[in-house]
């Protein structure tokens, strides 16, 4: 493991300006709501126009983290934004942000793409960066941006969403220290969920892909495990390596796949804690002692998911978000685990220590008071702003200190607004 201490030294969270209960989109479904509520764990769905987008909501999350944190844009270095919603072929989203906030020009700026998983690309370039030495002193900012968008009545339609989270990367990582080298990572080249250039909605195998998700949580987590025993982060015995872990956070495109992470995890857990495949009555207990488990190790990171929905990138960092928010004084010194995850896929399972500052850091963020900002809108207005062309946004003035998307010039060009 690196001696550097590098990580997370705080964060910030754009959220978009208006939601839908997902009651109400179940009722104008024809759906019981408990499918979409209690099936899928969720309350609310985060609403875009094309005002909103990737460029957007990232510049307005780097905007709140400037702000918050008084940073010094001069110390800068890298800039790295994770996004499957990319809104140019060639121009990154790094490089719009760039220009949006005047950073300065001696800095590396580029998008990292892999479905739900750039952001953590990023947070791990931008951390082992540092840790190398080659940062010389200076930070990296990395953003998960992403705009959640599937076809209008299709299985996918109650797990979209959008956000936002810019991380600010450095050696005095007051939220969270990552334990470098010490991550466990699963690849595989499948067609879970893909979006072909073009195409704003992204097309999905949606039970295959939880199958997916599932099979490298297992592959990442025996890597970690490996690592982490070898190094004594944790220790064999009657504790399971994953209970030694104060919290455990997972990439949420919907709240209850969480919690079949959670059991699949404990269940890899068990079996090689046993070195055996678990016998139906073990399985039996497990399952039967498993909701207290899971309301004691994951439950307080769900929250503010169930209430913004998926936002690729940005949802393991929702979670974060969320966790510090509830926990942060309690959790200081402790380790949590972190899972990451992109359709196609690659994904990645690691680790950190919450940092002594986190409580400050966190309540900097406001995150009650951005989702007390936020408009509720109907199941007719949330479609109204759905159908709308992706280069139409509304004529909407950005509030103080936010950006809007306004439109393409002849020349294609991406024209901003700033409030
Ligand atoms: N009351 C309570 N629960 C109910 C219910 C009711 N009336 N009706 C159904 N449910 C439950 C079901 O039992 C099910 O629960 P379990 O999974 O625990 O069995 C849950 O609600 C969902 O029901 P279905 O499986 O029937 O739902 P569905 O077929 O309509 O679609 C989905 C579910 C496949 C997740 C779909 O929403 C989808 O395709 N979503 C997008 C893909 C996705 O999010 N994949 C996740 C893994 S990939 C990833 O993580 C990357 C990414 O961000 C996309």
């Amino acid at each position: 493991m690196s001696k550097h201490r590098v990580g997370i030294e705080a964060l910030a969270v754009a959220l978009p300006e208006r939601y839908v209960e997902l009651e109400d989109l179940a009722k104008a479904r024809g759906v019981d709501p408990a499918k979409y509520t209690t099936g899928l764990g969720g309350k609310q769905m985060a609403v875009t126009d094309p005002g909103e987008d990737s460029v957007a909501l990232a510049a307005n999350a780097v905007g709140a983290l400037l702000r918050a944190t008084g940073q010094d844009p001069g110390q800068l270095g890298m800039l790295a934004v994770g996004t499957e919603s990319g809104v140019d072929h060639a121009k990154p989203v790094a490089s719009y942000v760039h220009g949006l906030h005047g950073l300065p020009r001696a800095m590396r700026t580029f998008d990292i793409q892999h479905a739900c998983y750039g952001g953590t690309a990023g947070l791990m370039a931008a951390a082992e960066w540092i840790a190398s030495g080659a940062a010389a002193g200076r930070k990296a900012l990395v953003v998960c941006a992403d705009v959640a968008r599937y076809e209008l009545l299709g299985p996918g339609e109650p797990t979209q969403g959008g956000a936002a989270v810019a991380l600010l990367v450095s050696d005095t990582p007051d939220l969270l220290a990552l334990d470098l080298g010490i991550s466990g990572a699963a690849t595989q080249h499948v067609h879970d969920f893909w979006r072909p250039s073009g195409r704003r909605e992204a097309l999905v195998d949606g039970h295959y892909s939880v199958k997916c998700y599932l099979e490298a949580l297992g592959e990442a987590y025996r890597g970690w495990r490996q690592r982490a025993l070898e190094r004594e982060l944790v220790r064999p015995g009657p504790t399971l390596p994953s209970e030694q872990l104060a919290r455990l956070l997972f990439h949420v495109p919907f709240c209850k796949m969480a919690k079949k992470a959670y059991a699949h995890l404990r269940q890899v857990d068990l079996e090689l804690a046993a070195g055996a495949p678990l016998s139906a009555e073990a399985l039996a207990k497990e399952s039967a002692a498993l909701e207290a488990k899971l309301a004691g190790q994951v439950g307080s990171s769900l929250w503010l998911n169930a209430r913004v929905g998926n936002a690729y990138t940005a949802s393991l960092y929702l979670a974060l978000a969320g966790l510090l928010e509830t926990e942060a004084s309690a959790l200081a010194g402790q380790r949590l685990g972190l899972f990451s995850y992109g359709s196609g896929y690659c994904s990645e399972l690691f680790s950190g220590v919450v940092g002594e500052r986190a409580a400050a850091r966190i309540a900097a963020a406001g995150l009650e008071e951005l989702l007390a900002r936020r408009e509720r809108v109907d199941v007719a207005e949330y479609e109204r702003l759905y159908r709308l062309a992706a280069d139409a946004p509304e004529a909407r003035a950005p509030r103080p200190g936010m950006f809007r998307f306004t439109g393409i010039d002849s020349e294609g060009r991406r024209q901003y607004a700033a409030g």
